[in-house]
């Protein structure tokens, strides 16, 4: 507890909360978000108080709204009454948005996966697809899932209409949909169990290879992070495997983040074990240049998709049932904290002083007399959308493309939105 109260001391001096984003922001992340649940959102007011902090959430993911089975149930008939609840939310607090997701073997409705489709109807019925939901969000949406779950656990291609159809040829093609039909969102491939690099990461690999030697677009893998406490991988072990991918040239992120329980109720050990779990994930995303944030998949053990399909399993969160944080709370926030007030080498000496130095000194050491907005631009270059635009220790670009602006989201980082 004694970290902690260290931390807020600092970062409340920087002008900024020991909250989950603001943390992550500040240790270089793009963002920390969850997912939302459409359900709760207008029927549960903690849980939507909690939902609209962007201190604590930066980012959002609708949990099912987006899907197949929600967006196109009946062939032409598009709808995005459910998927436009979360997109609603992160729009009204200026949250990002993780779009999810559109070419998925589940939640996809009878018509298309019972369909007796040729490679040139379902072609057709894809990119109808593609072009309508992505044409709908165009423009909100930070990344979209564009193929999801496309793989076995023993590293097989798991089978689909889509497979059977094209092989492994609809991977391009959705790519190639998307990025027509949004080409300023980053497209991602997202899976599961792909954080033991085992056989389905190899394919995974292989997956990423095979779009981009289609000279399709590519620029994301999601690792979902849907792990056991006690058997999560060390967090060198997971910073390797998120490598594999990033040497690729593509980014990656954690997108549905949970560590369950083998059963509950869990014992007070095993919640520790637990925060230590979530420390190394999200540590591990610290560790890799090209890892962008961390989502987890609900915030609140009241609501998870844990128990339903995993009976006798769950508490899988930060939060438990009555909203209060979890020892992993804490655990998250400490790896997070630990990074932010660790920045690149040239501030090490500063900030080392901060953490032993009384508080009335922290308020003037803590502050690095550093006015990022008053850094040259180099050349005037103009930074894309939802580069970096500013920020404590930043000297690139501090202007943005047109019509993006420049906008403080805490003192560590300025971003083009
Ligand atoms: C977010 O939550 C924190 C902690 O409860 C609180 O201090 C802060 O005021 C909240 N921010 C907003 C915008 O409600
Ligand atoms: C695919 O099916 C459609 C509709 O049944 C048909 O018109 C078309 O000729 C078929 N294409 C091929 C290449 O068989």
């Amino acid at each position: 507890m004694h970290l902690p109260t260290v931390l807020s001391v600092v970062f409340a001096a920087a002008g900024v909360t020991a909250q989950l984003n603001d943390l992550a922001v500040a240790a270089g992340l793009k963002y920390f978000g969850t997912c939302g649940s459409e359900g709760n959102i207008n029927s549960d007011t903690t849980y939507r108080n909690i939902l609209n902090n962007k201190s604590e959430f930066g980012q959002l993911v609708p949990e099912n709204g987006q899907k197949w089975d929600a967006t196109e149930p009946s062939r032409g008939q598009f709808t995005y009454s459910s998927g436009d609840i979360v997109a609603g939310v992160a729009k009204q607090n200026g949250q990002l948005l993780r779009c999810h997701t559109l070419v998925w073997y589940s939640q996809l409705p009878s018509w298309v996966s019972g369909g007796s489709w040729n490679r040139s109807t379902l072609q057709s019925v894809i990119e109808t697809h593609i072009n309508n939901v992505m044409g709908h969000y165009k423009g909100q949406c930070y990344a979209w899932d564009v193929v999801n779950e496309a793989v076995n656990d023993d590293g097989t291609w798991r089978p689909s209409v889509f497979l059977s159809t094209f092989n492994t040829d609809y991977f391009a093609i959705s790519f190639r949909a998307a990025k027509a039909a949004d080409p300023n969102t980053k497209l991602y491939y997202n899976d599961y169990n792909l954080e033991y690099n085992q056989a389905k990461t190899d394919r995974a690999v292989e997956l990423v290879k095979i779009v981009q030697a289609a000279g399709a677009p590519i620029d994301g893998v999601g690792f979902q992070g849907h792990l056991i406490v006690g058997s999560t991988p060390s967090r060198s072990a997971l910073a390797t495997t998120l490598k594999r991918f990033t040497a690729l040239g593509v980014e990656v992120a954690y997108t549905e983040l949970d560590i369950r329980h083998s059963s509950v109720p869990a014992s007070s050990s095993a919640l520790v074990t637990q925060g230590n779990d979530f420390a190394n994930v999200v540590g591990s995303c610290l560790d890799v240049a090209g890892c962008v944030g961390v989502t987890i998949w609900g915030f609140t053990d009241k609501y998870s998709w844990i128990p339903q399909t995993f009976p006798g399993q769950g508490d899988a969160l930060l939060y438990n049932s009555n909203f209060g944080k979890k020892p992993a709370w804490t655990s998250v926030s400490s790896v997070l904290a630990a990074k932010a007030t660790n920045p690149p080498p040239a501030q090490t000496t500063t900030l080392a002083t901060i953490t032993t130095a009384p508080p009335a000194q922290t308020t003037t050491t803590s502050r690095p007399a550093v006015s990022t907005t008053s850094a040259a631009a180099p050349g005037g270059a103009q930074q894309t959308r939802w580069g970096q635009c500013g920020g404590i220790g930043w000297s690139g670009p501090t202007a943005c493309q047109s019509p993006w602006t420049c906008q403080v989201l805490n003192p560590y980082y300025s971003q083009c939105l």
